[in-house]
């Protein structure tokens, strides 16, 4: 049965969310790919996971029989998340920028994943697993606009995503969102519109492309 690992961190609602709203069309596309399968789901702005304690990082996974109760206790948590990830076909991240990065509440989950030896490593069970990350922006950071080379989601999390986790990662980047909002910004309804849209059929595109790569 084809698993997908879902995560959400926007802090919006579902129905003005963006980066919400895109994963729920790859959702929807790959489930009808698979009538069968299984979603794991985290809503990390209403069910934040717990940051990483020295109890918990001091897990060394050669010296489980001399972890304390404390450190027992607080690896837990964090294999259970682990497990999560390992167990998932496709991964499908909603990643909005905040403050030019990824939400603190996605770092803690990041934070907790990865662990040398086992996630981070050559040979993972990891390695290619399919992850579309949709991160949606008030503004834009495509070359010659005035932000930029300040968007830092997606440099890092392709440095923590494919890199250190070696996922097959790929950006789906609605923009402008802050144009439905502020009147100041009518003007560049259009690309945000224009933005959102292809960021939906991209979603879906990747959900089928998924469909085919990892399950029969
Ligand atoms: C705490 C916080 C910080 C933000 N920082 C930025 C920022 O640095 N740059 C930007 O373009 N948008 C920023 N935004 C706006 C969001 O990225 C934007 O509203 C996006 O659409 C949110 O995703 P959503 O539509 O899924 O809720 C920020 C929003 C929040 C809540």
């Amino acid at each position: 049965m084809a698993a997908l690992l879902h995560i959400d961190s926007s802090v919006s609602a579902h129905d003005t969310s963006v980066s919400r709203a895109v994963p729920e069309t790859f959702r929807h596309t790959w489930a009808a790919h698979h009538p069968d399968s299984t979603v794991i789901y985290w809503d990390l702005a209403a069910d934040p996971v717990a940051h990483i304690t020295a109890d918990a990082y001091a897990v060394d996974l050669a010296d489980l029989r001399t972890h304390t109760a404390e450190q027992a206790a607080a690896f837990t948590t964090r294999q259970r998340l682990i497990e999560e990830l390992e167990r998932a076909d496709v991964i499908l991240i909603g990643a909005p920028m905040h403050t030019y990065t990824i939400p603190s509440t996605l770092k803690a989950w990041l934070d907790n994943v990865i662990l040398p030896g086992r996630t981070a490593a050559e040979g993972s069970a990891l390695a290619g697993t399919p992850t579309t990350v949709v991160t949606s922006r008030a503004l834009s950071y495509v070359p010659y606009t005035a932000e930029e080379g300040h968007d830092f989601v997606q440099n890092y999390l392709t440095a923590v995503l494919a890199h250190t986790l070696r996922l097959d990662v790929s950006f789906l980047v609605p923009e402008f969102t802050l144009a439905q909002r502020d009147p100041a910004l009518a003007a560049l309804l259009p690309l945000f519109e224009w933005s959102r849209d292809r960021a939906h059929q991209d979603a879906a595109a990747r959900a089928r492309a998924a469909a085919r790569y990892r399950v029969a």
